[in-house]
Order: C-alpha cells, then structure tokens, then sequence
C-alpha cells in the first residue's frame, strides 16, 4: 500500500533514509566492523583479482559508476563499468581473476542475467548487490549483496539506487580492510559517515517545498541539461533519467568540462540547467561552468553543500545540501533531483508511478 502518500514514487523517496540505515546497520558486529553473511571471498580469492567489472542497466548502472569510485579509491583495483547490454555483444576481456559485481533491483533484468551467465562462463567470479532474494541474478552468482531498501514499486528506482551506493561502498570497505589496503581508522571514520547520511537525507527531505519551488519554475520546459564534475557528473546522469523517465522533459546530463565541446552550443534564453556542486576539490570548476551557460541565458539551479553559498552569484535558484564529505556526497545530490522529477510530474499530471512506455522490470532483450 502507499500508506497514505499519494505514489509509490514518493513514499519510497521517503524511506530512504530507513533503507540507508538497514542496508548499513544490520551488518555491523558489534565491534562496527562490517561482516557480509552472503560474500565468502577469501582474502586468498580477493588478491587474486586484477580487474573489477560492474555491469548493470538504467538507474544500477548509475550506482555503478559511484562503485568504480570506492572501489578504485579503497581497494585499488581497476574497475570497468559497463551497461549489461553492451558488455555482452563486446566479449569483454574477463577471466578467472575477473571479480564481475552485477546490480540489479529486481534481479531479473534479462539483459543483466545474460551478462552475468556470459561472465561466468568465461570464468569470472559473480557478486551480485539485489534487492530481491531469491531473484534469478541471486540465485545464478557466487555472492550476494542484498540492499535492505524493501519492495520498490514505482517504475522510477529511487530507494534501490542509495541503497546500491551504500552496498558499494560497504563491498569496497571491506574489500580494502581484508586486504590491508585501508588503516581501520579511516575504516571506521568513513562508517560514521555513512551512518550520518540517513539523517541528511531525511533533512534533505524535509526541505521539499523547495523543491517544489524549483519544479514550478523548469516544469514548461520541453529540454534542460544536468550539470556535474566527478562523483556529480554521475549524480548528473541518475537525475537526467528520473526527468526524462518520470516527467517527460527532454534532458541531458554532461561531464561539465565538456559542455564547451559541443554541447554548449544547445543553451538558450531560459534553457533550465541543474547544476550539482557537491565535491569540494571541483567546486571552483563547476561554479566557473555554470558561469558559462548563465552568460549564454540559462536559467540556473544549483545544488550545493550548506555553506557554499559562492553558487548564489551565479545561480538562479539553490539548493544546499546538508555538509557532508564530498566522498559520500553521491548518496545526498541524487534525493533533489528525484523530488524535482517528482514534482514536475505531478505539477504536469503524468502518471508517476507507470510512466508511458516502461516496465518496473525489463525481462525482454
Ligand atoms: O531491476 P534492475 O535494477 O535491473 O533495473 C534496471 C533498470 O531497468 C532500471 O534501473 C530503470 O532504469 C529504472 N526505471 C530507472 O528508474
């Protein structure tokens, strides 16, 4: 049931902050270290692997690519993210020191299985991070990773996604622990902030009237572009799928450094940018960008850490997120933009919960 929200859509919105701290609390020990029930690499196994590849599609394929992060960042392995419906027809370099890490919510993608089954024959090791037990990706990989978000119904993945981050960062902490890549204290330290990060998004959350705000003023745009540098260029892309996916609007999300490229030449009078400025080492960047499309008659939204109030020179509207370490912040940027899409569906009356032309689940190539 929707226990009284009027969509899906919304209520699983709301329950990230309870599925970032399922998905988290439930697998610390009571020392606070993480124990993983479902994953029986041995150390022997995880030094034995040269190369990770993610491979997913639409909103998991999105968590991926924040997994390469922690993953290439703690446990210094390489790692390939790849969309499952490529990886396959590509026959990829994978062997028996290949660790394959499959994300899929329902764990019936048909595209996903079949890259799993095609990896697996070429003797690649299998983790799969699902949100449903007994999913056919479950059952056909060597681990398991579930997400505690609980049943996601609406079409538009929101609850999967955080908690998919969170799965990635909690696989890449305890990875690098095992092998002695990562001191505990720093270990620990990032937990702490992954525990934080339930209550930011709750606060993230809480601020939704101005969201709605932002909604108004973008919802009678037929294109608008996303915005984003490094882990934001990421969030950039999972907000432009929610826009397209659940409201219609034409967007597109672009590495910010490559705007000038091309791309740039697609602003116009009033076109709605988003941009997100989360990560501290690229904040001067992503502003100076922004500052760009603003010269050529954007109407600019930012998305920006408490505090960092420089955006407002340049921005139209802003949203600050609560202050959070910009290694985390992924788990926080994405919650704006699923309200913005929300809101903007709603405001243009589209059925937000079985948005034209899709399926929760696509089992057909
Ligand atoms: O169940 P899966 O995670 O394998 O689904 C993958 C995609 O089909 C899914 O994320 C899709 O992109 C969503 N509709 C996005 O909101």
């Amino acid at each position: 049931s929707k226990a009284g929200y009027e969509h899906f859509m919304l209520k699983e919105i709301h329950e990230q902050p309870k599925g970032i701290t399922d998905t988290l609390e439930k697998r610390l020990d009571e020392k606070g270290f993480i124990k993983l029930d479902d994953i029986r690499l041995t150390k022997e196994q995880l030094e034995d692997i040269s190369k990770v590849y993610v491979v997913a599609c639409g909103t998991a394929y999105h968590a991926g690519l924040v997994g390469r992060y922690a993953i290439e960042k703690f446990v210094k392995i390489p790692v390939e993210v790849e969309i499952a419906s490529e990886f396959r027809y590509r026959d990829p370099f994978v062997d028996d020191k290949t660790l394959v890490i499959i994300v899929s919510q329902s764990g019936e993608t048909l595209d996903t299985l079949a890259a799993l089954r095609h990896a697996k024959k070429k003797g690649a090791r299998i983790l799969s991070i699902t949100n449903v037990v007994g999913s056919s990706i479950a059952r056909e990989s060597d681990d398991v990773f579930y997400t505690w978000a609980g049943p996601e119904i609406a079409v538009a993945s929101t609850k999967a996604y955080t908690t998919q981050i969170v799965s990635f960062y909690m696989i890449a902490l305890y990875m690098a622990l095992k092998l002695g890549r990562m001191d505990e204290k720093e270990y620990k330290r990032i937990i702490e902030e992954i525990k934080l990060t339930s209550g930011k998004v709750q606060q993230i959350i809480d601020q939704d009237s101005k969201l709605v705000e932002i909604a108004k003023a973008i919802m009678d745009r037929q294109h608008g572009f996303f915005l984003g540098r490094g882990l934001d260029y990421n969030t950039a892309m999972e907000g432009s799928l929610k826009m397209k996916e659940v409201s219609y609007i034409h967007t597109e999300a672009f590495a910010a450094g490559e705007l000038k490229h091309g791309s740039i030449a697609l602003i116009e009078e009033g076109t709605p940018v988003i941009g997100i400025a989360s990560q501290e080492n690229l904040f001067e960047k992503i502003v100076s960008n922004m500052k760009e499309v603003k010269a050529r008659g954007a109407f600019v939204v930012a998305i920006a850490q408490e505090g960092n109030t420089e955006v407002e020179k340049v921005a139209d509207m802003v949203f600050y997120i609560p202050k959070v370490d910009s290694l985390l912040a992924s788990i926080l940027t994405v919650v704006p933009l699923q309200l913005i899409a929300y809101h903007v569906a709603v405001l243009k009356g589209c059925d937000v919960d079985k948005p034209r032309n899709l399926a929760k689940s696509v089992t057909v190539e």
